[in-house]
């Protein structure tokens, strides 16, 4: 799964932005799986970038499910009206919050499915038990902030851990990776088995956004061990 990242789309222009990688129907290569959306707070991170008003009118804009990583502190608060909005998929940090677990069951509860991200220096063994109770694991592969950043191959290890565990059958949970995915870098996370790779800038700094999706796609694809991909 591609899941274009609208935080280095032109933000005056969401909806048009949005319509670029909405392909010609579901089964379009360059169609975008999922549109992943930065919530940032200027707290958790050092940036500040839209909230539920945004993201409401982005539902009402787009068919294409609406991924919410929220890089906010105090997620409780706040996650669980996202779901309650239409998103297809809240992620919240799991260095946010003291009890991700509750946070995960009000997400679930609003009617959305429910993730987890860790920052590039949080292990993942700690969460294994955690995870039972969400639908993604988001392994960041930046620090969470800012587009254009350089991918840290160091992650791959907890994308390595957690399929295996998946594909185990002892978790649930859907692999995604974010930061620094392009053309160069997602072979080496789909190896590793990512099955959902966000990408920002390798998508909406392209010439041809649509073509960058189904480019990523093709990559992906050609790499994953155990083709995870389903397009
Ligand atoms: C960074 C965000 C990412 C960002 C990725 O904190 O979580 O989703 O948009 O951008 P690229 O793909 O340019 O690294
Ligand atoms: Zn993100």
């Amino acid at each position: 799964m591609i899941a274009p990242s609208i935080l280095s789309a032109d933000f005056a222009r969401l909806a048009e932005e949005t319509a670029l990688v909405a392909g010609t129907g579901p089964d379009d290569p360059a169609r975008a799986d999922w549109l992943h959306v930065d919530v940032m707070d200027a707290h958790f991170v050092p940036n500040l970038t839209l909230g539920l008003p945004v993201v409401e009118s982005l539902l009402r804009a787009t068919d294409i499910p609406v991924d919410c990583h929220l890089m906010i502190e105090n997620p409780g608060r706040w996650a669980p009206g996202y779901a309650e909005a239409g998103a297809y998929n809240v992620t919240i940090h799991a260095e946010a919050t003291d009890d991700p677990r509750a946070v995960a069951r009000d997400i679930r509860a609003a009617g959305g499915k429910a993730g987890l991200a860790i920052k590039p220096g949080t292990d993942f063994e700690p969460y294994i038990e955690i995870l039972r109770d969400f639908d993604t694991l988001l392994v960041m592969s930046v620090e969470p902030g800012f587009g254009g950043q350089k991918f840290i191959p160091e992650v791959l290890g907890k994308v390595r851990a957690a399929r295996k565990l998946v594909d185990a059958g002892e978790l649930k949970v859907l692999v995604e990776i974010d930061g620094g995915i392009n053309l160069d870098t997602v072979e080496q996370a789909s190896e590793a088995g990512v099955d959902c790779f966000v990408a920002g800038s390798a998508v909406y700094s392209a010439g041809d956004p649509a073509a960058a999706v189904r480019t990523l796609r093709e990559r992906a694809a050609d790499a994953s061990p155990h083709l995870h991909l389903t397009r």
